[in-house]
């Protein structure tokens, strides 16, 4: 049985998928919901799923990312997670944190990488007038959204989308993907989910 810790910023409504996924014969389960605002609505999520939560706020560290990741680092590594699933995790990762879970980190995007990584996706897809968008979950390396990819969704772009009802289209998507992968990698299989 593989432990699966997930790290969320806010509503955690993938993180919620990812929990509510592992059951029965699935090869993990979730040890830990963890985020770095105490605010998070995901939290109370979590919690009310049987999920231990953890909270490390960054903003008391200011731009001290290593000792903020320091902080982060401690109530993951006490969960001893096999795997390590970012789901609307909205802070940039050091090398230095990275580092610690090489080969087993994962990372849902709302892009079809390699287009679009970073933020403002559906805005970007939109002003360039593409035909598609979708999401993309890799592996997370030291390169911000750019590991090996392990699945990808599909989505048209319809006339008079904005970025909001893009963003919506493709989320349903995200919370079919990433637990499909997320099997899919507990189980040691690496093939890529296209759907
Ligand atoms: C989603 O669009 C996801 O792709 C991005 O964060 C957004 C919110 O995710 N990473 P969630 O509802 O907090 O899971």
């Amino acid at each position: 049985m593989k432990r699966v810790a997930i790290l969320i910023s806010g509503s955690g409504s993938n993180m919620v998928k990812l929990v509510e996924s592992m059951t029965g014969d699935h090869p993990g389960r979730a040890v830990l919901v963890a985020s770095n605002d105490p605010e998070a609505s995901g939290l109370a999520k979590a919690a009310a799923m049987g999920v231990p939560t953890a909270a490390v706020s960054h903003r008391p560290f200011g731009r001290d990312r290593a000792a903020f990741e320091a902080a982060l680092l401690e109530p993951i590594l006490a969960a001893k997670p096999d795997i390590l699933c970012l789901a609307g995790f909205m802070r940039i990762l050091t090398p230095d944190f990275t580092r610690h879970f090489e080969g087993r980190m994962l990372n849902i995007h709302p892009s079809l990488l390699p287009k679009y990584p970073g933020l403002h996706t559906h805005a970007r897809a939109l002003e360039a007038g593409d035909a598609e968008a979708g999401c993309t979950v890799h592996e997370v390396t030291a390169e911000l959204d750019a590991g090996p990819i392990l699945g990808q969704a599909r989505v048209p772009v319809l006339m008079g989308d904005t970025a909001d009802t893009l963003a919506a289209r493709v989320l349903v998507e995200e919370h079919l993907l990433y637990p499909a992968v997320l099997r899919r990698y507990a189980a040691g299989d690496r093939t890529p989910v296209l759907a």
